[in-house]
């Protein structure tokens, strides 16, 4: 992410300004909860206009956040090494697939292209010149902040040639990404989303006197939650079908995304032939809505600092709930993709190679200690389970040559 270190004028000016903005925000939610029927939207409501409003949306701002070096730090950005890794497995599925050209690498919340840069940086290292030469990457980004560096920085890295402008619709809201594509973009290669499902919009639910309601947003002197009949039978179907409707306790919250369905429709509209890899916070879903979550995982983020209340500061707080990957796996089965493997990012990057990518590094002639450091203590997060180590990390194809691969039961 972008890091900003404003003077301190500046700072109380973005402060203001942010302050604002969000104020801003919460006139127009409040103006809609005043419109709704029974005075209340459904909280993924709440969310998308909160992350996705088109000019105050946390996800949509271009203007300079007044906490420095933004509200969280992702793995590809803690060190390159993540992206090499990456580059490894991204490899190996382009052999596996025959080595066809063009490759698509379709990366989801590309951001400013951080851990795009460092996979084609992978390629360049491991001496994958051809799969270089072969990469079309193609990035989906909300926020035209980010895409314009990302276009920028491909520029400095003179890697222009492999990358496909994004296209207006390809910038995009949670609805938008939905938008259909044309068949002449499917394409083959490999879907990439880093830290990106956790932020698309979530209803939020209660388990009460043995059923399900839903958690409304409403207006009394401020957001809060009220929880009535649910919006969508698709909430309890969803439940259901992941089957843990059995095991959720009195008053248990759940946050269930909906949204997925769109995603992996889009997903397999672009994608006609390859694999998909996504990572982030998440479980199964029997572990997610299990007894040691019954307040669910919705969070918010600013400042690297954990944020109970999802209604403070809208357009300021980044909000994400954890990803239900058992639903990920059904859903895209039932689009046609084959689930390769659930694991956590601490089994992956070392099963993929993070410890010989290291070695690489420390081998490196003009490495210096302190670029040793940076590399040890980027490793250390990403592998500790207490931190990024307990991510997920979902692979599945979809018409690729899996006879030969072994099949491992996602977990
Ligand atoms: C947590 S950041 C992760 C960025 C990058 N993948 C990484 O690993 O560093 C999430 C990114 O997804 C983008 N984003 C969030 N929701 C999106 C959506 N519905 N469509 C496209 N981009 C989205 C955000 O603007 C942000 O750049």
């Amino acid at each position: 992410m972008t890091r900003h270190s404003l003077p301190p004028a500046d700072r109380a000016a973005a402060n203001l300004a942010a302050a604002g903005r969000s104020a801003e925000l919460v006139g127009l939610i409040r103006g809609e909860i005043d419109r709704a029927a029974e005075y209340r939207i459904p909280f993924s409501r709440f969310m998308e206009l909160a992350l996705y409003e088109p000019r105050l949306g946390y996800y949509r701002q271009t203007a300079d956040r007044p906490t420095d070096g933004g509200d969280f730090l992702t793995a590809p950005e803690t060190h390159a090494i993540f992206g090499w890794t990456i580059a490894r497995r991204i490899e190996s599925m382009w052999h596996e697939m025959g080595r066809p050209r063009p490759f698509s690498l379709i990366e989801y919340g590309a951001g400013s292209g951080t851990l795009a840069l460092s996979i084609l940086d992978g390629f360049r290292r491991h001496g994958s010149t051809d799969l270089l030469e072969a990469v079309r990457y193609a990035p989906i980004e909300s926020n035209p902040k980010r895409l314009a560096d990302l276009g920028r920085r491909f520029g400095e890295a003179e890697l222009a040639a492999a990358l496909v402008p994004a296209t207006p619709s390809d910038a995009a809201t949670p609805s938008d990404a939905a938008t259909p594509s044309d068949a002449a973009t499917l394409t083959v290669g490999v879907v990439l989303a880093n830290e990106f499902l956790d932020a698309l919009p979530v209803h939020r639910s209660v388990f009460r006197g043995g059923k399900l309601l839903e958690l409304y947003v409403v207006w009394r002197n401020g957001f809060a939650a009220t929880a009535a009949e649910p919006s969508t039978p698709e909430l309890a179907a969803r439940l259901a079908d992941d089957g843990v409707t059995a095991q959720l306790e009195e008053g248990q919250v759940v946050e269930i995304c909906l949204g997925l369905e769109l995603w992996l429709d889009d997903v397999a509209r672009r994608l006609a032939r390859g694999y998909l890899l996504a990572i982030d916070y998440g479980y199964d879903a029997a572990d997610l809505y299990g007894r040691r979550r019954l307040a669910g995982t919705l969070l918010g983020y600013r400042g690297h600092r954990v944020v109970d209340n999802p209604f403070a500061d809208p357009g300021l707080t980044d909000l994400t709930a954890h990803v239900d990957f058992t639903a990920v796996q059904r859903l895209a089965e039932r689009r046609g993709f084959v689930a390769r493997s659930l694991s956590t990012q601490q089994e992956f990057l070392v099963a993929v190679g993070l410890e010989q990518e290291l070695r690489a590094l420390q081998a490196s002639p003009d490495l210096t200690l302190a670029d040793y450091a940076r590399a040890r203590s980027g490793i250390v997060r990403m592998l500790d389970p207490r931190h990024m180590g307990r991510f997920r990390v979902f692979i599945a194809g979809r018409d690729v040559d899996l006879a030969t691969a072994a099949l491992t039961r996602p977990r």
